[in-house]
């Protein structure tokens, strides 16, 4: 079996074959496909229930599998985090008030102006496509569609910094410097992760961080990069739902997530999207 055979680093990182690439390109088409799929769907008088049955339905469609489904008594075929939900939504519970709004809606339905992170995760022979991007409701505020762009750039910046011989300190770094630089503030409390025939291996790739610190990057190794960026504090907790984590200020917090593979020169993402709709305001 090539698994007793495979590298691994002195950090506990698993390094992968040339040939381990195209599955990792599958499975990532496939996340980044529904993903692009969910966007007609995101709109004012939609419940993110209805949006995860739609992802749950178009998994079971395309014979994959979710991979959040059951995950440690997780439920559901995708998180949607709204507005200050910084991550973990569950689908079909109640949008927590913003500190935008007098009373709580009480329920689960978008309305105008809501921002939302969809993140789907699916299993396709074997290897995991992880993925997530923000979707707009209606007409968005624009210090909402800032905090979208710089939290867009900021990963598109942690990307740019993956090469060989350098370090995941000088990724969390490139994403911490652009974000502060924009008087925005980078969670600490989750962080990327390596992922492959696995949903969560090491490293935890922390979107903060010094250059040269932490594990030298190596051809082969495949992780997220998934930066959580708040428009105020960077402080999160946890709702008793024990999942859903939220801007401890409830300011407005928003992330993207791509999963890649370091090659010889730079790295390739696998959860590009085919429709260009990464962005919400693209395509
Ligand atoms: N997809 C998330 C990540 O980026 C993990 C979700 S786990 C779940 O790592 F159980 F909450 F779905
Ligand atoms: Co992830
Ligand atoms: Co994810």
């Amino acid at each position: 079996m090539e698994d007793t055979r495979a590298r691994i680093t002195k950090d506990g990182i698993r390094i992968y074959e040339d040939a381990d690439f195209a599955g990792m390109r599958q499975a990532g088409r496939v996340a980044a496909e529904i993903l692009d799929m969910v966007a007609s769907h995101v709109k004012v008088g939609a419940t993110t229930g209805q949006i995860d049955d739609f992802i749950r339905e178009e998994i079971e469609r395309r014979g994959v599998i979710s991979a959040t489904i059951g995950y440690k008594g997780y439920q559901h075929a995708s998180c949607i985090s709204a507005n200050h939900v910084v991550c973990h939504g569950i689908p079909g519970s109640p949008i927590p008030a913003s500190k935008h709004e007098k009373t709580p809606r009480g329920n689960d339905r978008l309305v105008d102006g809501d921002i939302l992170n969809v993140d789907v995760t699916v299993i396709v022979d074997g290897w995991y496509g992880d993925t997530s991007r923000m979707y707009i409701v209606g007409t968005p505020k624009p210090f909402a569609m800032r905090l979208i762009d710089v939290t867009h750039e900021a990963l598109m910046r942690g990307i740019a910094a993956v090469r060989p011989g350098n370090t995941f300190g000088d990724i969390g770094f490139a994403i911490q410097s652009f974000v502060e630089a924009q008087r925005m503030s980078v969670v600490r409390d989750f962080c990327g992760h390596g992922l492959g025939r696995v949903f969560h291996a090491p490293p935890n790739v922390l979107h903060y961080g010094r250059p040269g610190a932490e594990a030298v990057l190596e051809e082969g190794m495949f992780f997220t990069i998934e930066p959580m960026v708040n428009l105020g504090r960077p402080e999160t907790k946890t709702l008793s739902d024990d999942w859903t984590a939220i801007t401890r200020d409830k300011s407005l917090s928003a992330q993207f997530e791509h999963s890649i593979g370091v090659t010889a020169t730079g790295c390739e993402i696998f959860t590009l999207s085919p429709a260009n709709r990464f962005h919400p305001t693209w395509g």
